[in-house]
């Protein structure tokens, strides 16, 4: 069963390089988070999911991480984190660390132990293939670069050597079983690593790659699940709140492996894409959200969510996101009227959602060079918009020292001056996490189901006893369901309730009816 508290939790994303720095050195500080708690609170976010924060040589933004234990020397200490876990308790706001499992930096003291000739301890902590010739199936793999004489497997970027979590079928001398005393030990040091944090008040993880573990031959992902499940006795054994949401996009997989929660991502198979914007922008626009989206269809996207959510509804949560640190952002393909629907849906779906920093304002994606192995992803990583201050009241710093530059354009958003509108996107998705929080039924487990999705059409949908509809197009639309003796609840746009059996639904708007 997922942590209880994630029934009614939504998350706030925080890539920390960007959120607030306050020692005007260019780059977010996790003081600049404790600054900002208030302002997550005031949201209706009451978790937030923070971008790995430890020791790290940083060429892919964290996720090569050098000391699992340690706080990176740019956000701060290992004491301003644990302060930061209790200033977020106290205000009721729960945080998920990165646990990246699947590969640490070539520069962790583990790999550098790993790549010397004579064996050791670490010798078997990563993939090693025993000829300097041979990789491993489709794995990519790096030579010529130790004393060892073998090559290592790589998990992502060349940065990345991949752990080793042993085989399910062992056809090579170099593959260890996936019960080898060596592959049980890298299990049993990530453990460490998560008991380590939770024991210092972090309240759980979202897991990098959590599907990558057991590789290539790993079918269905039986022995990468059978370690998730092990890890989940763990917890339950020794930290029964805390909550695992899995980077695996697979929830079938994914929650009957102990996860909470997982991720539904924009890649091409999820139908995501189809919601906040077209996979990397490949092809016609046709965001289910576009007002004037030539082939709108919910259908490309609940085809697959529907058949997840049928099968893991009672074991934990599928969570959408509004984007994340590896996607472009929705203002990319969606304006302000298109993401207010958007959120509309995104907020009233069961599960548990996650709102990347800056979303909220409608920040934009920004064409820039990649940073820190950032690639595309790099435009959606620049700094918070607070005000319209210096730096957007990101950093005092030199501007020229940003982590990476504030949106040059002269109506970049900011909260401050969204706050000030009642009707700014940031006072909507305050007006909807609201209301998300006061109806459980529209909470992360209470009932969902469609009513009405033809293509081309509005979205109608019930949770609980509420009734949703959504209506992206520019045009008003009648939808013919019962709506006799309802009464309107919420709104954005106007929705009109015509006899007892036909709901009228303005151009771009959004309804719940009680
Ligand atoms: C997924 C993370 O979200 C991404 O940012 C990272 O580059 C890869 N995994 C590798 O850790």
């Amino acid at each position: 069963m997922p942590a209880k508290w994630l029934k009614d939790t939504v998350f706030y994303e925080i890539y920390p390089q960007s959120f607030k720095d306050t020692n005007g050195d260019g780059i977010g500080d996790l003081n600049g988070i404790i600054e900002k708690l208030d302002y997550v609170k005031s949201l209706g976010c009451n978790a937030l999911w923070i971008n790995p924060c430890y020791d790290s040589p940083f060429k892919d933004a964290g996720y090569d991480v050098r000391d699992y234990r340690k706080v990176a020397p740019r956000y701060g200490t290992n004491e301003d984190l644990y302060r930061l876990f209790d200033e977020a308790h106290k205000k009721g706001i729960r945080v998920l660390l990165d646990l990246v499992p699947g590969h640490t930096s070539e520069e962790h003291p583990w790999f550098r132990q790993s790549q010397r000739a004579e064996p050791n301890a670490y010798s078997n902590r990563y993939i090693w293939t025993s000829h300097w010739w041979l990789g491993c199936k489709d794995m990519p793999y790096i030579g010529g670069e130790s004393e060892r004489a073998a090559t290592y497997i790589l998990n992502f970027f060349k940065c990345q050597p991949a752990l080793n979590y042993g085989f399910l079928n062992v056809e090579q001398p170099w593959q260890l079983p996936v019960d080898h005393p060596d592959a049980i030990a890298t299990r049993e040091a990530m453990k460490d690593v998560m008991r380590f944090w939770l024991s210092h008040g972090c309240d759980g993880f979202r897991v990098d790659m959590a599907n990558s573990l057991v590789k290539y031959d790993d079918a269905n992902k039986s022995a990468t699940s059978a370690i998730w499940r092990n890890v989940r006795e763990m917890l339950d054994a020794e930290f029964p709140d805390a909550a695992l949401v899995a980077e695996w996009s697979a929830p079938k997989q994914a929650l009957r492996a102990g996860y909470d929660a997982d991720f539904c991502l924009n890649n091409p198979d999820t139908g995501y894409a189809t919601l906040m914007r077209d996979y990397e922008g490949e092809g016609p626009d046709n965001s289910f959200f576009r007002k004037d989206a030539p082939a709108r269809d919910i259908n490309r996207f609940l085809r697959v969510y529907l058949d997840w959510y049928a099968d893991t509804k009672d074991l934990g949560y599928i969570s959408l996101i509004t984007c994340n640190h590896d996607t472009v952002r929705p203002r990319y393909g969606l304006d302000y009227d298109e993401l207010k629907l958007a959120y509309a849906f995104l907020f009233t779906m069961p599960g548990v959602p996650f709102l990347y920093y800056g979303d909220e304002i409608g920040m934009r994606y920004q064409q820039l060079p990649s940073k820190e192995g950032g690639y595309f992803r790099t435009g959606s990583r620049t700094p918070m918009q607070w005000a319209s201050s210096k730096n957007l009241g990101f950093s005092d710093g030199d501007a020229k020292n940003l982590y990476l530059p504030v949106d040059p354009a002269a109506d970049a958003p900011t909260v401050a001056a969204q706050q000030a509108d009642p009707d700014s996107l940031l006072s909507t998705v305050r007006a909807l996490l609201k209301l998300r929080h006061s109806e459980e039924a529209l909470q992360a487990d209470a009932p969902f189901e469609v009513v009405s999705a033809e293509a081309g059409e509005p979205f109608v949908y019930r949770r609980g006893h509420l009734l949703l509809a959504v209506n992206p197009s520019g045009e008003a639309r009648t939808v013919e369901v019962p709506v006799a003796g309802r009464m309107p609840l919420f709104s954005i746009g106007a929705g009109k309730i015509t006899g007892g059996n036909a709901l009228k639904l303005g151009p771009q708007s959004f309804v719940v009816l009680k």
